[in-house]
């Protein structure tokens, strides 16, 4: 039996639509009950109708046999595409013996607008409003038009986007995703969806209705206000009508739209919403509803900046949640504990009279008092105002542009008894798919992990935020690059950051500094210090830094080369800027931050920043090598070799110590390569001694925390990075749990016993900043791991660190080549592991057991192509498919 070819996948999604990139780049995954299957040759073909390609006629693209073992990333190479077109397309494969697989299933992409400026006919409108007297949370508009369609139509795409947030209907259905169009800069970038509505239309009448908000383009963003980008949302959408006989027709955004104001009274991200049900207009956004009283739109300045198709996943509402218990107050109002702290919204069922008001409060923590604690939202206000219209069977409501970070919800002036079933949590954040599990026999531990999970999906929400609950929700640099890797664990993010990156490096300052939060907002108002100042500091080391590690992370888990190469001019701007501003080598840290957040320990900000700019350079030099360019691979090679003398010089001591002396000066020295010899070892044992120094505990914060176990383990000290996981008294990754956290909290000590809640301003309890230890737990608990030479997990090395005092751990994750599982589990004096490795993939595998003698190999024996025992380790390399080995192990008392 020969490869049978799974899920295919272009830009990294399964028949996407909207697509700008000129060559889209394939990909396949493939399935065997055999072991050691690898592709060695495939062949593509591209049509541009399903018949065509059934018939095997590849008129846009037949890529002929080719010898290769590449199934990710093959280029798009046919005849040049037009916008809006479709591509049908399927895939054979053959395998290490020659023999073909059938043809995939049938698969398409469809191009989204090639030459946006050109092709982009609609007008973009609001409805019409006098600013000055609008209050400052803008009143959503509500617009709308009929048009007739005549038969034949083939196909019907619509290209949508707005300044603001937009809901878009047609004949009465919702149509698009939420938070739709995202978030950019939009004074330089506005993504557009591209939606396929062929289903949705009727012969003769139709009608679109479009509900228009402020969104992140006019509402509030961050801590300073609204109207960050603009002070006028405007909606802007056509539709391109494709009949049988060949013709086209335009249905756009233009004076034949009708406007009117509506039930939304404002609905603000970070504000909350206000809905009056009384003032609704049922059906307007089918035909036939009497829009004669709604007024003429406003039509607007077209927008100049860059139209971009949308890249990232859309956001979604992607579970719900019911409530695990409600108590009655002797205010009269109720709470619901919804039993996790979530990020989105709830839905409201009501009965009772027109112009009643039932207000959701929301908030992450209850007070000792058992009132919400609200005190850490700052200026944000997480509150929905629901205005019924009295309908004798009952209602429903949700909020359209608005989310809250939350766990606890009081529901203020409801009608009647509310019980279990009154609401319903919304969990909403961007679609991107789950791929990582991990569990392990210490409960705490898969409750940090769950807790880590939920970090993520509260905070990736168009671009990855540091927290959902207070007036902040900003795109933090420094929290993404820590976190990044535990996330491509969870999830596939690969799009994600595709287009956040775009964010960074639209948020490059003149300087070439990288900045601390993307998108930008230029400069703002500042409600604090009362002054208009431009909001990105010039970087902070550690934050902008992010516009390397992030692109070099895509590589190394995605085997992403494309973003390397898109994004290289820029990273070299940034290095420039560094280069520039370092004085010997040695590079000043322009911010604050520092080891943000860390706990009893002070990390000294040049010491935090010339490492990174060390780490920075080293990446450099293998970007460049991956990339062919010679000579500034070895130009960057020379320069970390500087830098890390500079370091050596002016920070280390005679005894190895490093200035600052604290936990994540030795972890970043180690993790960023700039010690050698006897200093490495110098530093282990100053860094292991402050552990212990502290009784067990770390002293880390956001820069020091993510590497602070890898480098142990990658040290030999697995059983202390063990012991700090386990820790469970303050401060430590386990203590918020033993106090009820169900997601990562900003702060160690966000909530201890022996002082309540933290500093109200930075208290957010949902920051996923400190849970990327998540990325030990996949890479070195279970070691489920990338290589360099070849990444994207094309060869995996999987090295797991048993021991710790657990009775087993297991991992599984999807990567490009499909499901990676690793697992190993301790009984009778025996260890048992288990690995999955996908076909066209191979594997180096790990165990700690000396002597090929002493190892079962109870699955998969014949697929095994050698096992070298090294010391203490048995290293085995494998082809694709499943193995079990088992070796004895005792576990010291
Ligand atoms: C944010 C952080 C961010 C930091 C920079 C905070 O307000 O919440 O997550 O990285 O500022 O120091």
């Amino acid at each position: 039996m020969s490869l049978r070819i799974q899920t295919l996948k272009t830009e990294y999604a399964e028949n996407p639509v909207g697509l700008d990139v000129p060559n889209p780049r394939l990909g396949w995954t493939m399935v065997s009950p055999h072991r050691g299957k690898k592709q060695s040759a495939y062949r593509i073909i591209v049509s541009s109708t399903r018949e065509q390609l059934d018939r095997h006629e590849g008129d846009l693209w037949d890529s002929g046999i080719v010898r290769s073992d590449v199934s990710h990333h093959v280029e798009y190479a046919g005849k040049p595409l037009q916008s809006g077109q479709i591509c049908h397309w399927k895939v054979r494969v053959w395998d290490e013996q020659g023999a073909p697989s059938e043809w995939s299933e049938a698969a398409y992409w469809g191009m989204g607008l090639l030459s946006p400026r050109e092709e982009w006919a609609a007008e973009w409108l609001d409805m019409p409003r006098d600013l000055a007297a609008e209050p400052e949370l803008l009143r959503p508009a509500y617009l709308r038009r009929t048009f007739r369609l005549r038969s034949g139509i083939r196909r019907a795409l619509v290209f949508a986007t707005a300044l603001g947030d937009y809901a878009l209907f047609l004949n009465g259905q919702r149509v698009n995703d939420l938070f739709a169009p995202g978030w950019t800069d939009y004074a330089k970038r506005l993504q557009y969806q591209t939606i396929d509505v062929t289903d949705f239309l009727n012969e003769g009448e139709n009608a679109f209705g479009i509900i228009l908000g402020a969104g992140w383009y006019a509402g509030t963003v961050g801590m300073s206000g609204t109207r960050w980008y603009g002070s006028r949302p405007a909606a802007s959408l056509q539709l391109v009508l494709d009949c049988a006989d060949g013709t086209r027709e335009l249905v756009c955004t233009d004076d034949k739209w009708k406007a009117s104001a509506g039930p939304l009274v404002y609905s603000d991200h970070i504000m909350g919403e206000c809905y009056d049900a009384t003032r609704e207009f049922s059906g307007w956004t089918e035909p036939g509803f009497d829009d004669s009283d709604w007024s003429a739109p406003d039509i607007l300045p077209r927008y100049t900046g860059e139209l971009v198709a949308q890249i990232d996943p859309p956001v979604n509402i992607m579970m719900t949640l019911k409530p695990r218990s409600v108590t009655r107050t002797d205010r009269g109002t109720f709470i619901f504990d919804m039993g996790q702290n979530m990020v989105g919204w709830t839905e409201l069922k009501v009965k009772g009279p027109a112009g009643a008001k039932v207000t959701l409060s929301h908030a992450e923590m209850l007070k000792p008092d058992g009132t919400l604690y609200i005190e850490n939202l700052r200026d944000a206000v997480q509150q929905d105002h629901y205005i019924l219209r009295g309908d004798p069977e009952g209602e429903r409501y949700e909020p359209h542009f608005t989310f809250h970070g939350f766990r606890y919800v009081e529901l203020i002036g409801y009608p009647g008894e509310a019980d279990l079933d009154t609401i319903t949590g919304k969990v909403v954040h961007s679609a991107t798919p789950r791929t990582g599990y991990f569990e392990c026999s210490h409960d705490l531990i898969n409750r940090l992990y769950s807790n880590i999970t939920w970090g993520q999906r509260g905070n990736f929400l168009s671009v990855p935020t540091d927290c959902p609950q207070r007036d902040e929700r900003l795109g933090w640099t420094g929290d993404a690059q820590i976190f990044i890797r535990t996330a491509s664990y969870n999830m596939d993010v690969a799009r994600f950051f595709t287009k956040y990156m775009d964010d960074v490096t639209d948020a490059q300052l003149e300087t070439g500094a990288f900045p601390d939060v993307a998108p930008d907002g230029g400069w703002i108002w500042f409600k604090t210090t009362k002054k208009a100042e431009r909001w990105l500091a010039p970087d902070n080391a550690g934050w902008g830094d992010a516009g390397i590690i992030i692109p070099w992370t895509m590589y190394l888990v995605y085997g992403d080369k494309r973003i390397l190469e898109r994004k290289y001019p820029a990273m070299v701007r940034f290095m420039d800027y560094l280069h520039a501003g370092a004085v010997d080598y040695i590079r000043p840290d322009y911010g604050d931050y520092g080891d943000w957040l860390s706990i009893n320990s002070v990390t000294p900000n040049e010491v935090v920043a010339t490492a990174y700019f060390a780490y920075d350079a080293q990446l450099m030099s293998r970007i460049a090598d991956v990339l062919g360019y010679t000579e500034d691979a070895a130009r960057y090679r020379e320069l970390f070799l500087s830098i890390r003398d500079a370091f050596n010089r002016t920070f280390v001591d005679e005894e190895g110590r490093i200035k600052g002396n604290s936990q994540t000066v030795y972890i970043l020295a180690l993790r960023f390569n700039l010690l050698t010899g006897e200093r490495k070892e110098q530093a282990v044992r100053h860094l292991t001694g402050d552990i212990i120094a502290h009784d067990n505990h770390l002293t880390t914060g956001f820069l020091g925390v993510g590497h602070l176990l890898p480098v142990l383990s990658d040290h030999g000290h697995d059983e202390l990075a063990y012991t700090l996981l386990k820790q469970e008294t303050f401060p430590s990754w386990l203590y918020p749990i033993t106090q009820g956290a169900t997601t990562i909290w900003e702060r160690w000590d966000s909530w201890t016993e022996h002082k309540g809640f933290g500093p109200a301003r930075t208290n957010s309890m949902n920051h996923y900043a400190l849970g990327s230890v998540g990325e030990w737990m996949y890479r070195y608990m279970a070691g489920i791991d990338a290589s360099v030479e070849q990444p994207g997990y094309k060869h995996l090395r999987i090295a797991p660190r048993i021991g710790g005092g657990m009775d087993n751990v297991r991992a599984e994750y999807e990567t490009l080549y499909g499901q990676v599982c690793s697992g190993w589990q301790i009984k009778d004096g025996c260890c048992t592991v288990d690995v999955t490795i996908p076909v066209n993939a191979t594997a180096e595998i790990v165990l700690p057991a000396s002597g090929r003698e002493n190892i079962t190999v109870a699955a998969g024996a014949e697929a095994i192509r050698q096992i070298a025992a090294d010391g203490e380790r048995t290293v085995i390399h494998a082809g694709s498919g499943d193995y079990r080995f088992i070796f004895p192990y005792s576990v010291n008392p």
